[in-house]
């Protein structure tokens, strides 16, 4: 993994640029990720797919939210990707990317009317409905505008996903999509209304799942009802099958292939005359992407040494949320003696943590990486403490980009008024 990020001469470099040099021109903490890594992991995809030879058409929408910078999403849009959009902002930052509406599909449980009447004029792929009350606003905004919106229900497998609860959506008691027997009845209705076109099929179990099998549980149900609502006339042009698969975060931990996960997917829908989507986030951005950082205090102390850095959970709130495991790695590796290090941030708050336990050989203002970084890190972070969010930067072999600059302090109050 992440061989797009490796050592020359005791140095970690992104592609042909040390990290060191980055450090240097754009200050620290900041975000870098690897065009080649970004590209490779949607390749992934297409060669798989390619090299299947299964005859099923598949649309790759990447799904915004994992990271949402504008050369990222252009990036994807060039290489032929669509985009799954949870929100109005998102459905603006793709169009502002040049992609292409016709490969949007719009998830989210709480669509807003104004969110659906942009995405209507725009002219999404489809609605991912969630509910009977969202397929009635859509049906009444599309007729408002004489127009048809082309949806998907959302349907909840009832599958355990087998991964974080926070991040596990396909299980019966999770807020999203709606079970089987009730979906089978809302396209019933549905296929009455005037305001809508019946498109597909939808689903999405969970986040960062690293054995497949629940998926393909989950196609084999949603499979049974396409093919009850086809004896009923009700044909469905595409399934979607969410995103979720994992990517490795430690070496103990390998992620599965992306052939391993979508062979017996294309083997199950090959024949069909479906249309397959994909929603992966995490699996095209995560291990394309690093949070470089510098250690500003060591702390070593009777009980835990503290290397508080100049990153924090503002930054990439994951560890905080989620008591999740990021590698952090130095820069440039000491040959000295290693402690145990607690990687924090400088926030009072005892959640402001990166890591916990690192046997590392630290130094003041050596320079650390935060591995895996790519997925919901930006996409997550915030100004608390009135802290500028992180730059971006893109390197393409030994170019460096510059992708979001640094935020500047005064732009963080600026929104703000005093009374008068
Ligand atoms: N489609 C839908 C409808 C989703 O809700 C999500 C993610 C995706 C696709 C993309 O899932 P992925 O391929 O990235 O697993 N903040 C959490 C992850 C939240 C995922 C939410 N939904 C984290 O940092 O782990």
């Amino acid at each position: 993994m992440l061989s797009h990020f490796s050592y020359r001469n005791n140095q970690l470099h992104a592609e042909k640029v040390p990290l060191a040099d980055i450090a240097e021109r754009f200050g620290t903490p900041c975000y870098i990720y690897s065009k080649a890594a970004l590209t490779a992991a949607l390749d992934e995809f297409r060669q798989t797919l390619a090299d299947s030879a299964s005859g099923v058409e598949t649309l790759i929408c990447y799904a915004i939210k994992a990271n949402s910078n504008l050369a990222i999403l252009n990036l994807f849009s060039r290489m032929g990707a669509g985009f799954d959009i949870v929100s109005g902002g998102e459905l603006a930052r793709a169009l502002a990317a040049r992609a292409d509406p016709r490969k949007i599909v719009f998830s989210g449980a709480g669509k807003r009317a104004d969110e659906i009447e942009a995405a209507l004029e725009a002219g999404i792929l489809c609605f991912n409905i969630e509910s009977a009350e969202e397929l009635d606003r859509i049906n009444n905004i599309a007729q408002r505008l004489g127009k048809r919106a082309p949806v998907s229900l959302r349907v909840n497998p009832d599958v355990d996903a087998g991964t974080h609860p926070y991040i596990s959506t396909g299980l019966k008691e999770n807020k999203f999509g709606v079970p089987v027997k009730e979906a089978e009845i809302l396209y019933r209705r549905a296929a009455h209304l005037a305001g809508i076109e019946i498109k597909g099929i939808d689903c999405h179990i969970g986040s960062q799942i690293l054995d497949p099998s629940p998926f393909f549980e989950a196609l084999d149900k949603i499979l049974l009802l396409a093919d009850r609502l086809a004896a009923d006339g009700i044909l469905l042009s595409h399934i979607d099958l969410g995103g979720g698969l994992g990517i490795c975060y430690r070496e103990d931990e390998p992620a599965p292939t992306v052939a391993s996960y979508l062979q017996p997917i294309l083997d199950r829908l090959r024949g069909r005359g479906q249309k397959l989507i994909l929603e992966p986030g995490r699996r095209l951005v995560g291990n394309a992407g690093l949070l470089l950082t510098k250690i500003e205090i060591l702390k070593p102390g009777e009980h835990k040494n503290f290397a508080v850095v100049d990153a924090a959970m503002n930054d990439l709130a994951r560890p905080a949320l989620y008591d999740a495991w990021h590698d952090i790695v130095p820069v440039a590796p000491r040959q000295e003696e290693t402690r145990n290090w607690e990687i924090v941030g400088p926030i009072c708050e005892s959640g402001d943590f990166l890591g916990h336990e690192r046997p590392l050989a630290l130094q003041t203002g050596d320079l650390l990486a935060i591995r895996s970084a790519g997925a919901y890190g930006m996409a997550m972070s915030s100004n608390y403490n009135t802290r500028p969010r992180a730059p971006e930067i893109m390197v393409d072999g030994a170019h460096v980009h510059l992708i979001r600059r640094r935020e500047e302090l005064a732009e963080l109050y600026a929104q703000e008024q005093m009374l008068p």
